[in-house]
């Protein structure tokens, strides 16, 4: 029989990135789980749409209705619920719809599991954004959360639920501690992609002999352990299947047929674990490595509110600019409380699911900008 996979957050970067890696290394069917919209956002999953293997399926996280409907009509063998309102940035302008659909909407879905499937298998997105004041790097399993935004105490609270959930009810619920991912479906607001698109902006517009226009961030001084989303959905599909991913479990369970036998045993091993790089970059590292990448020499100057990222002066007199100014500070980029430092021990799933991430963070810096420079947007 061939498993059936209920994805909310499909149109987003990990849901499109991790439907691709479905499709290529498994038989599953694909229900894509999609909000409803005046105007449709299909643009990171326009080339799932005509797969047999893919169904569009309408839902929305914070309406139990329709959670549940969906899991009785489908009968998902997993529910991989990374649907959320994912911009830590704007949890403090709308913290009631971000705990509605990052908290509620995964209490929803663990009461549809529960009452309709109780052996289709949970996950769900928890973030290294609930570390958040951190005591040490690198963050392990055992730090404790101290969330600094709204979107991190919703993600808290999704987490235990969770937790209370799997061992009141003994659901195969799993929740990912995912540090920072990024790449070429990031969507525009997050620092990286915002990065990587003005610097290929600037590199069109270089080219061009067209006016520059610089790229205005918030605190350039924050430090996070940045990879790439295409590994990361591999990392979640292990974590959902452990006890074939993990040698220990696999003697023990497959061994015993466990599926059909035993349900309830098998859940108290289930483990959470991290998925992160074990490296950690500033937003100013980014910027000079994507810079450099399109070619373009800087350097930095003046301090605090002042400080740029200038243009170096050859190339302005080779290029008759405008301006010098590649990137400055606008304060309105500032959050209210800032996690200033995150890193990831991710030892765990490298060990036991035998996880291993590929892209380093220059090629990840390298693949964003190259990405929007050779697809300008129009
Ligand atoms: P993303 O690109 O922002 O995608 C979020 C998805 O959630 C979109 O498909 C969005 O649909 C959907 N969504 C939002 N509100 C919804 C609702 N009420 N009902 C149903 N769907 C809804 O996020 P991502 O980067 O792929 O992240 C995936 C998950 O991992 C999120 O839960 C995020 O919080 C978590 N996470 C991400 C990272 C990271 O660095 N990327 C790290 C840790 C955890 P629309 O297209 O209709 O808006
Ligand atoms: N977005 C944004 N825009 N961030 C900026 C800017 C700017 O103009 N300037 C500086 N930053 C800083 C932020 O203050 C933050 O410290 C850092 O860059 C990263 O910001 P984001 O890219 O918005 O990501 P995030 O770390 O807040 O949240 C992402 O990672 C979490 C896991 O740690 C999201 O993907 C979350 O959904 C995820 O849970």
């Amino acid at each position: 029989m061939k498993k059936v996979v209920l994805i909310t957050g499909f149109t987003g970067m990990d849901g499109a990135n991790l439907t691709e890696y479905l499709l290529k290394n498994t038989e599953c069917e694909i229900y894509g789980m999609v909000r409803r919209s005046a105007n449709p956002n299909f643009k990171n999953v326009k080339e799932f749409l005509d797969n047999s293997r893919v169904k569009i399926v309408y839902g929305d996280l914070i309406d139990l209705i329709s959670i549940k409907n969906l899991v009785e009509k489908i009968q998902p063998d997993y529910l991989i619920n990374l649907g959320a309102n994912s911009f830590v940035g704007c949890s403090w302008d709308m913290p009631i719809q971000v705990f509605e659909t990052n908290t509620l909407g995964v209490l929803y879905c663990l009461e549809a599991i529960k009452s309709v499937k109780p052996n289709c298998r949970f996950y769900q997105a928890s973030s290294s954004e609930q570390f958040g004041d951190v005591l040490y790097s690198p963050q392990d399993i055992k730090h404790e959360w101290r969330p600094r935004s709204i979107y991190g105490c919703s993600k808290c609270s999704s987490h235990y639920l969770v937790k209370v959930y799997k061992e009141s009810y003994g659901l195969y619920a799993v929740c990912g501690i995912l540090f920072n991912h990024d790449g070429i479906k990031r969507g525009p607001e997050f620092v990286t992609q915002k990065i990587a698109l003005g610097v290929a902006n600037i590199h069109n517009q270089i080219s061009k002999k067209q006016p520059i226009t610089p790229i205005k961030l918030g605190n350039l001084d924050a430090k996070r352990d940045w990879s790439d989303s295409e590994d990361f959905v591999d990392g979640i599909w292990r974590m959902l299947n452990q006890e074939e991913f993990n040698q220990q479990l696999k003697e023990k369970y497959i061994s015993k047929n466990f599926y059909t036998e035993n349900i309830g045993w098998l859940f108290k091993e289930i483990k959470d674990y991290i998925l992160a790089s074990g490296e950690t970059h500033s937003v100013k590292e980014f910027i000079e490595l994507a810079f450099k990448e399109a070619n373009i020499e800087g350097y930095w100057e003046g301090k605090g509110i002042n400080e740029k990222y200038l243009i170096s002066n050859y190339l302005i007199e080779e290029h008759n600019l405008n301006s010098n100014i590649l990137v400055e500070v606008d304060p309105k980029f500032f959050r209210p409380a800032e996690v200033n430092i995150l890193c990831g021990d991710s030892t765990p799933a490298r060990k036991e699911l035998n996880w291993q991430p590929k892209v380093s963070f220059q090629e990840l810096v390298k693949k964003m900008v190259r990405h929007n420079i050779n697809n300008p947007q129009v």
